[in-house]
């Protein structure tokens, strides 16, 4: 099937701010007394910030008030935040915009399907807002990944049926997420770990132009 829509997630696809989101858990967690690994942020890619806490409380075994766990949100966005201040272009992954760029050239739409509230500034900082005909984000779901409401939602905003679409994605629930909205699921990381991907790529320098000509026909 001829593929008209490419959608692409934003963290650890196109740039890599996991390790961004990662930092900020594990000082609020440090702060809260117990350590928070790398093998635990696994769970966390693709998933709300909201779930995101309520996972990490879970982990560290503490119970919150309401309050009490808004103002954690707060303060791990904060430092997000100010670890994110002074990203640049030179943090977007290695072959992004060559994949950007071959997409443009043949006219595809293209959207960002982020559950990131933070995804529009991020894209800015970057200078890669203009490539986007549609920008689906965190501010504009109300059910996260992987509910495929995210990419239905950037299908719909770009015109495209959703199983002419393909989406790039680093998650777990990302692949389930795409694979739930009937699209096809572009991997971006290990196989191991993706392995509901119908492809996948260790990064995007693994993609050429032959494999993105043989899906848009
Ligand atoms: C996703 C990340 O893209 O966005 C998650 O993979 C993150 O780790 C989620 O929790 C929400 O991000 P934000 O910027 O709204 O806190
Ligand atoms: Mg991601």
């Amino acid at each position: 099937m001829k593929k008209t829509g490419f959608i692409f997630d934003l963290d650890g696809v196109i740039v890599d701010t996991a390790k961004y989101h990662y930092l900020a858990w594990r000082k609020l967690a440090n702060e809260l007394g117990f350590e928070f690994t790398q093998g635990q942020n696994e769970q966390f890619k693709g998933v709300s910030r909201k779930r995101c806490l309520e996972i990490l409380l879970e982990i560290g075994n503490i119970k919150a008030s309401q309050e009490q766990f808004n103002r954690w949100l707060i303060e791990k966005n904060e430092d997000y935040l100010s670890l994110i201040e002074k990203m640049d272009e030179s943090e977007i992954l290695p072959d992004v915009q060559k994949v950007l760029q071959f997409l443009r050239k043949y006219h595809i739409p293209m959207a960002l399907g982020s559950a990131s509230k933070n995804a529009r500034p991020i894209l800015e900082k970057v200078n890669l807002t203009d490539y986007f005909k549609v920008i689906v984000d965190g501010t504009q779901v109300t059910k996260a990944k992987p509910d495929p409401e995210v990419f239905l939602l950037a299908a719909e905003q770009m015109g495209v049926r959703p199983k002419e679409c393909v989406v790039f994605e680093d998650a777990v629930a990302g692949i389930e997420a795409a694979n739930n909205a009937g699209m096809l699921s572009i991997g971006i990381g290990e196989k191991k770990v993706l392995s509901e991907a119908k492809f996948v790529f260790a990064n995007f320098t693994e993609i050429d132009d032959k494999f993105l000509k043989r899906l848009i026909g």
